[in-house]
């Protein structure tokens, strides 16, 4: 059973929690900082949830057997809660990460969480931490439920206890860019997934083995890298963070979802509003090639909400975007998606919950 603890106001806060609250609503950044609660609920061999509790803002008690420690048993959600003007608290498609940590859950042997217990648990942890949230314009509150294997395990084996944490933190840009458009490399040595892989699922594991490529890309001055599919080489899959757009004319074209690429939230939300607003969009292969002839191309992820790309560096050449600025198309639907997720537009598409 699930169910909402009524004394959460009652529990006491560390004073250094309670201070931090000082924070620059004006430069947030995408960075990490403590908040007053996180919710915590468990699950044992009888697969079974026992009771979801809000507790203050801490570190985990883990055995150093736990399965996620040992064997990367445990998948995570990133979702956003918004502060709009009349003081509502606006969470985006929350029930769409719920369905996908079903999906990623079942992919690595954990215990599944109904699409509801999920979206109250969200609620409950926003809620609680509600000062939190940035003003309207600031930033958003960006939620992480994480599911993991805590049991202690040494063979090779699915965990025998889960846990399920939600923790907050209110950020602002992802990338140091900000709105302006970032740069990219296409990558040609390292995969970022293969088929048969977990690529299409939001394993821990899958972000661990994109930062030595990324840290690489960096230090040349790039904001991140684009992979290219295993067994080609030749088809685009995504950034380490985000999905990838190309626009050329009227015309919008993603890689197709085939387990090797994350199904983003963000990215079936753009390929939906494009399509509501006359945008014709194909999810297809998509070859490194076709990056020459875009007129556009802008990246999409809960983090990086949308974010246009001003050049690519491909086989030794620079391509270039919108004359390194933001494109038409990309700032469209920028601004269409964050009216609706801030709640300054009517949400025609019924994607936001209070
Ligand atoms: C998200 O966009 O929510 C993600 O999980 C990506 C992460 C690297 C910040």
């Amino acid at each position: 059973a699930f169910c909402a603890r009524a004394d959460v106001a009652a529990v006491t806060l560390p004073n250094e929690i309670k201070s931090s609250l000082e924070i620059d609503w004006d430069n947030l950044g995408f960075g990490y900082h403590e908040t007053d609660f996180i919710y915590v609920s468990k699950c044992g061999p009888d697969g079974e949830w026992n009771k979801g509790e809000l507790e203050p803002f801490g570190p985990l008690k883990l055995s150093p057997s736990a399965g996620i420690l040992n064997y990367g048993q445990g998948i995570f959600e990133g979702l956003k809660a918004y502060k709009t003007e009349d003081d509502r608290v606006l969470l985006f498609r929350p029930e769409e990460n719920a369905m996908r940590m079903i999906v990623g859950a079942d992919r690595l042997c954990m215990p599944t969480l109904p699409v509801n217990l999920f979206v109250q648990a969200v609620k409950q942890t926003v809620l609680a931490n509600k000062r939190w949230i940035p003003p309207p314009g600031k930033g958003s509150l960006y939620i992480r439920p994480i599911l993991m294997g805590s049991g202690a395990v040494l063979g090779l084996a699915p965990a025998p206890e889960y846990t399920f944490v939600i923790f907050v933190a209110p950020v602002g840009n992802y990338f140091k860019e900000g709105l302006a458009p970032i740069h990219l490399k296409v990558e040609n040595t390292y995969h970022r997934a293969a088929p048969g892989g977990t690529g299409g699922v939001k394993t821990v594991g899958n972000y661990a083995s994109v930062l030595k490529t990324q840290l690489n890309a960096k230090k040349h001055g790039f904001s991140d890298v684009l992979y290219l599919d295993a067994v080609e080489n030749k088809y685009l899959e995504e950034v380490s963070s985000c999905n990838i757009f190309l626009v050329e004319g009227n015309k919008l074209a993603t890689p197709q979802l085939k387990g090797t690429i994350l199904p983003g939230i963000t990215r079936k939300s753009v390929i939906e509003l494009a399509k509501s607003r006359g945008y014709e969009v194909e999810e297809r292969p998509v070859s490194v090639d076709e990056l020459r002839s875009a007129d556009e191309v802008f990246c999409t992820g809960t983090a990086v909400v949308i974010s246009p790309v001003g050049s690519i560096v491909l086989e030794g050449d620079r391509l270039e975007y919108a004359n390194k600025g933001v494109g038409k198309v990309s700032q469209e639907l920028y601004a269409a998606l964050t009216s609706i997720q801030m709640g300054k537009a009517a949400d025609t598409m019924g994607w936001t919950k209070e």
